[in-house]
């Protein structure tokens, strides 16, 4: 079973990030499953550090997005991602020695997602969805988007 459920109010109406933010919410329900279904460790282990990988990616590209579009409180905005970077990697190196902390972060992950997602996310929205508009109008593909996508997500 989903330990956590997308609802509608985690919609920022930017059709790219809502993508990245539901693809994390999946990835915590596998840790959830990985953790239950009793798999081990290893399988455990390999979901976290997929979790991980994807969500630094995902922040790189919010924050490159905001900047991009000239979103005024983009510094301050990286400054809370990587405050959770630092708190994420704690709980890794807590797993990689033994501990087991999953409870712990399956919580702070849904938690802090989705307070996350609904303040901070929400603020950029309007400023990032006007520059993209703006941006499909006058690029052609392969511009900016695409090549900050290929480069954040091989
Ligand atoms: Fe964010």
């Amino acid at each position: 079973m989903a330990l956590l459920i997308w609802q509608d109010n985690l919609n920022t109406g930017i059709e790219i990030i809502d993508g990245q933010h539901q693809r994390i919410v999946e990835m915590i329900n596998q840790l959830h499953n990985a953790q239950v279904g009793g798999h081990g460790n290893v399988l455990v282990g390999e979901v976290l550090d997929e979790l991980i990988d994807y969500t630094l990616s995902h922040f790189a590209f919010e924050e490159e997005l905001m900047e991009e579009a000239g979103y005024p409180f983009h510094a301050a905005h990286k400054r809370v991602h990587d405050i959770f970077t630092k708190r994420v990697s704690e709980y890794r190196m807590r797993f990689q020695s033994g501990e087991d902390v999953t409870d712990e972060l399956k919580g702070m992950l849904s938690r802090w997602l989705f307070n996350h997602i609904r303040s901070d996310d929400k603020a950029y929205a309007e400023t990032v969805k006007q520059h993209l508009n703006h941006f499909a109008r006058t690029h052609q593909e392969g511009g900016w988007l695409g090549r900050t996508l290929k480069r954040l997500f091989k």
